[in-house]
């Protein structure tokens, strides 16, 4: 069972990092990736699950997903540290596996309440995994670039990060994530 959420993010903070909801999570991560919300932060951006680097060092998207979402964050004008960042699940799985769907039922009451407690205007969905988490079974072509509502939030879902590593500067990923960062940003913008 996943403790009973807190009050306000510092309370879930605290209470995150001890969570041992998840066995084997806990027993083979180095530290729990609570995420980042920047106070006002008005845009969302959700990943998967934390890696290696990011198991290393407590910050969300620190790692190459990171770098390459940190420069097209900078090529829309939008900085960094304005932007919240959370993972669907706070634990790296060993080996970067997917989580399983135990992990991401028992990490979701912590995600809820984080997305309630921030507030963001606009939610990027990074990756089939993290919009699949809002929106349910769809694949990634039904749904990227639009705006979905899902209870109350608008999600954009797009590509992640490491598709767009995967893909290439000049692949089509990194132009779609780039564009849809665009999208997000001026909407949360005029939101
Ligand atoms: N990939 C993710 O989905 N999240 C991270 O924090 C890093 C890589
Ligand atoms: Fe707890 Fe979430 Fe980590 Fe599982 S992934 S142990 S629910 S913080």
């Amino acid at each position: 069972m996943t403790p009973e959420p807190a009050p306000d993010l510092a309370a879930l903070a605290a209470a995150v990092r001890t969570c041992t909801a998840c066995p084997e999570l806990a027993a083979t991560r180095t530290q729990v990736v609570v995420g980042d919300v920047p106070a006002g932060a008005r845009l969302l951006l959700m990943g998967e699950a934390p890696g290696a680097t990011e198991d290393e060092t407590g910050r969300p998207f620190v790692g190459r997903s990171g770098q390459l979402l940190d420069e097209l964050l900078a090529e829309v004008g939008v900085a960094r540290a304005d932007v919240a960042v959370l993972n669907t699940i706070k634990c790296r799985p060993p080996g970067n596996r997917a989580p399983s769907r135990a992990e991401s039922t028992r990490c979701r009451p912590w995600t809820e309440r984080q997305l309630a407690l921030a507030a963001p205007a606009v939610v990027v969905a990074l990756g089939l995994s993290a919009t699949r988490w809002f929106l349910g079974p769809t694949s990634l072509a039904a749904v990227r670039g639009t705006v979905h509502d899902a209870r109350g939030l608008r999600v954009l879902p797009t590509y992640h990060p490491s598709a767009a590593l995967r893909w290439g500067p000049d692949g089509e990923p990194r132009r779609l994530l780039r564009d849809d960062l665009a999208l997000a940003a001026s909407l949360a913008v005029g939101a």
